[in-house]
């Protein structure tokens, strides 16, 4: 049964007047109504620089949200701070219902939000398969699971992965022998390995070239639909993003400036304007 069937189902019988739902179907219901990762007010400075401002944006569970702006609004800086890479000066930031803004990345990790980087971090001296087996080694974070010999399925799930991704040719390279769009598809590969229920992809068409672009988007589609991961994707392309997200939130300074459907976002004035210099 789909979580808005059991919402729908623990919410009916009241509605018809027949039974009363449960304290435990009630409580569930009231958790399908909030989204998987709701941000409020956040704001992050670094020294005189204001890098989010009283910042709120809601990601629904199985939706592929957007996050545009110029370069230096702030969109990396909401990453970091939603993946507990630096403490947020104020605001709240729950996953699945739960404070996270006083946790650590390993656990905030473990939680099952996983982030991609702006610039790729993958191992270049190690092969593609190297790289999916230390990826999930770091998300448990233990030096035990570091050091022991990868595991058959550990190492059967990272050539499905290198598979899915259409890198399976070259799962044997260096990683740094990869053309960069390559070592994109690697790194996302690399973020599903720890089955991640939010992943946040920071640019991840960034100097793709357009054969790529649209594999990749395909893939991200599929990893959304066919595996039920939540995404929350910052691109400055806006083909794409009009394209993957059914939500947009766009930032300028700081702070939001505009949010709705790829088609509202694609003609607000606002959004022109900032991405003009003007605002
Ligand atoms: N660690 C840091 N120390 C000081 N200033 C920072 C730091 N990280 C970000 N900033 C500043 O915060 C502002 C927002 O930067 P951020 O990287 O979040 O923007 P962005 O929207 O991701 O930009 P881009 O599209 O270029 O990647 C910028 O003025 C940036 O210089
Ligand atoms: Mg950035």
């Amino acid at each position: 049964m789909t979580t808005v069937q059991r919402a729908a189902d623990a919410a009916l019988p009241s509605r018809a007047g027949q039974s009363e739902p449960t304290v435990r179907e009630s409580g569930e219901a009231m958790r399908e109504q909030h989204a998987l990762l709701e941000v409020r007010n956040v704001s992050k400075r670094f020294g005189g620089i204001v890098a989010n401002r009283d910042v709120s944006l809601d990601v629904p569970a199985g939706r592929i949200t957007g996050l545009i702006g110029p370069n230096g609004s702030g969109k990396t800086t909401l990453f970091n701070s939603i993946a507990g890479q630096h403490p947020i000066d104020s605001g709240s930031i729950r996953f699945d219902g739960r404070e996270i803004s006083q946790l650590r990345t390993a656990k905030i990790a473990r939680l099952g939000i996983v982030r991609t980087f702006q610039q790729t971090r993958v191992y270049r001296a190690m092969n593609c398969v190297q790289n999916m087996q230390i990826s999930t080694a770091q998300s448990h974070e233990t030096l035990a699971s570091m050091l022991r010999k990868p595991s058959a399925s550990v190492t059967e799930r990272a050539e499905a992965l290198l598979e899915f991704v259409g890198l399976r040719a070259k799962r044997l390279l260096p990683a740094g022998d990869l053309s960069f769009g390559q070592q994109k598809l690697l790194e996302f590969a690399m973020a599903l390995m720890s089955g991640p229920r939010l992943l946040l992809l920071d640019e991840p068409t960034a100097g793709i070239n357009p054969v790529l672009i649209n594999g990749l988007v395909d893939r991200l589609k599929r990893a959304n639909a066919e595996f039920g991961i939540t995404l929350l994707v910052i691109e400055h392309n806006m083909r794409v993003i009009m394209n993957l997200a059914s939500h947009i939130y766009c930032l300028a300074h700081g702070e939001l400036l505009a949010q709705g459907t790829p088609a509202a976002i694609r003609r607000d004035p606002r959004v022109v304007d900032a991405y003009l210099g003007g605002r």
